[in-house]
């Protein structure tokens, strides 16, 4: 893959019950740093989807009354559109009901299977159909009655079936070996560290397709059994690409996938079994699994099960779509878990959206509309305050990009609005409503500046509030083609000379 290419997924999502602000989290974190990378010239795939095979799916079809794949069509159209909703920015949305990635997954299991890594046997254990995962004996207690894993919390089921088994067991140190040499492979390290503990502890082989139901896809050769529905999702990853056509353009541009941004409860799946499927069928792992956390509501994970959801689009409906993406965005720490709550929702769009960056645009686009007619020059003589600032901003600019690719977005998003603060503090201290009456020269540069500054952080944020970001930059007339991030590198964006248009409001403040 050559080195300015991008391939970034969102786990693709269980059209099992509508979307929720889970899925919403996850697809934004993808969302923001593809868009960054677009901004950073890089040429980026950005990959969504639905996952739409196994028994959780065959079971909550069965409840509807309808067909799986009628259901399924039914319920991928919503995660579809929701990609519009939450202003995505996605190249593809793969299904795994689509034949393109039945051929994928096919060809997948060919080659684990010539490779000796698949073997026939009979599969005893527990199940759980909701996180469509296989437990071990002593990840299992009772409670109130129930077995349930102590993993994840949910249920489970005892099941024993006719099963082909992947050889997981030989990969144990070969995995360890890869994890050693790609120290980045997980991020954050905390998940790193648990992820190589659980592999240090010994890895069971794998069972990989199940009998006892119909709604997958049919091991080749033998369709008494599907293909384990974790195998088959995973693999959408390279489907999308047009594997196994591994002379394709996408494929041989995008493989290995850059970053899969992935939830914490996914990620034995992304980061143990993924790169051994994929180095047992000689294929490259991807570079990076960032595993972010939970949202929460109150102390519990927010669930369809657990009753407790926030609904994504009634909070776009209300209060706006970047506000929502800059919200999850800003409030909660990427590697931990986050509550949420329309109280904070609505504290941190008051302060850091309307009081703080839409206040700063707002306040020098008026000024420069009712005094200057729209028109700046800039003299170029830079006062101590000036370079003051500039100073400042330069410092909090350098660590950007090292943050977004290390996914650190928190960082990021605190250094970028701080920026913003100061701006405001400049234009308080340097007072152009008076300038006007003593020195218009110096208001004119201390306008340019903060007009400068302004396309700056309206660049920076643009990943993360893309719609109220591009207004302001249509506004400052600088076109799509230099919304990019060479400013980084020490440029700036305006020219002396410039004119500019009216910007409406941005962002209500809310009561
Ligand atoms: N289908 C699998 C993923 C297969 S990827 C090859 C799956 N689907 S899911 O719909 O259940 O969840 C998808 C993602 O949404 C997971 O990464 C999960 O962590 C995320 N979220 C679901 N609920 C969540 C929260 N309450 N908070 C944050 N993200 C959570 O798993």
């Amino acid at each position: 893959m050559k080195q300015d290419n991008f391939y970034i997924t969102t786990p693709i999502y269980y059209p099992s019950g509508q979307p929720h602000m889970g899925h919403a989290y996850s697809s934004i974190i993808a969302d923001v740093f593809a868009r960054f990378k677009r901004n950073d010239n890089s040429s980026v795939f950005f990959l969504t989807g639905t996952d739409e095979h196994g028994l959780k799916i065959q079971k909550s079809a069965e409840k509807n009354n309808l067909e799986p794949q009628i259901y399924c069509d039914k319920i991928s159209k919503v995660f579809n559109d929701l990609t519009k909703v939450l202003n995505l920015s996605n190249d593809d949305f793969i299904r795994t009901t689509e034949n393109r990635h039945h051929l994928a997954v096919k060809d997948l299991w060919k080659k684990l299977l010539d490779s000796g890594d698949i073997y026939l046997s009979k599969y005893k254990g527990w199940y759980s159909v909701s996180d469509e995962a296989y437990y071990n004996l002593d990840e299992v207690v009772d409670k109130d009655g129930k077995k349930i894993s102590t993993y994840s919390g949910s249920t489970v089921e005892w099941v024993e079936e006719d099963s082909f088994f992947f050889k997981l067991s030989a990969w144990q140190d070969k995995l360890l070996d890869f994890y050693n040499k790609n120290e980045k492979f997980i991020l954050p390290i905390s998940r790193r560290n648990e992820v190589i503990n659980f592999v240090k502890s010994g890895l069971k082989d794998l069972s990989v397709s199940r009998t006892s139901f119909t709604w997958g896809i049919k091991v080749p050769n033998d369709d008494k059994h599907v293909i384990y529905v974790w195998l088959d999702a995973l693999t959408n990853y390279l489907s999308a690409l047009n594997y196994p056509n591994v002379q394709d353009k996408l494929y041989k541009n995008f493989w290995p996938a850059s970053l899969h941004v992935i939830g914490k409860d996914i990620l034995r799946f992304h980061a143990i079994y993924w790169p051994a499927f994929l180095m047992a069928a000689d294929i490259k792992p991807p570079n990076r699994v960032f595993s972010h956390g939970w949202i929460l509501s109150g102390d519990e994970k927010m669930s369809k099960s657990k009753g407790n959801i926030l609904d994504p689009i009634e909070i776009i409906n209300t209060y706006g779509v970047d506000q929502l993406r800059y919200y999850l965005m800003k409030e909660v720490s990427h590697g931990s878990d986050g509550s949420i709550s329309l109280q904070s929702l609505k504290n941190c769009i008051n302060s850091d959206l309307a009081n703080n960056y839409g206040n700063l645009c707002q306040r020098v686009f008026s000024f420069v509309k009712n005094n200057c007619q729209n028109q700046i020059t800039n003299t170029k003589a830079l006062s101590e305050s000036d370079t003051k600032l500039i100073t400042d901003t330069k410092l909090l600019l350098k660590n950007l990009r090292e943050n977004m690719n290390n996914q650190n977005l928190n960082d990021y998003i605190k250094s970028v609005i701080n920026i913003s603060f100061l701006t405001n503090k400049y234009i308080n201290d340097e007072e152009p409503w008076k300038l006007k009456k003593t020195d218009t020269n110096r208001m004119s540069n201390t306008l340019h500046l903060a007009l400068e500054q302004i396309a700056k952080i309206s660049i920076l944020l643009n990943p993360i509030i893309p719609n109220s970001t591009s207004k302001v930059l249509e506004a400052l007339n600088i076109d799509k083609k230099s919304r990019n991030l060479s400013f980084l590198d020490e440029k700036n964006i305006l020219e002396d000379k410039i004119k500019i248009n009216n910007l409406n409001i941005l962002f209500k403040k809310i009561e």
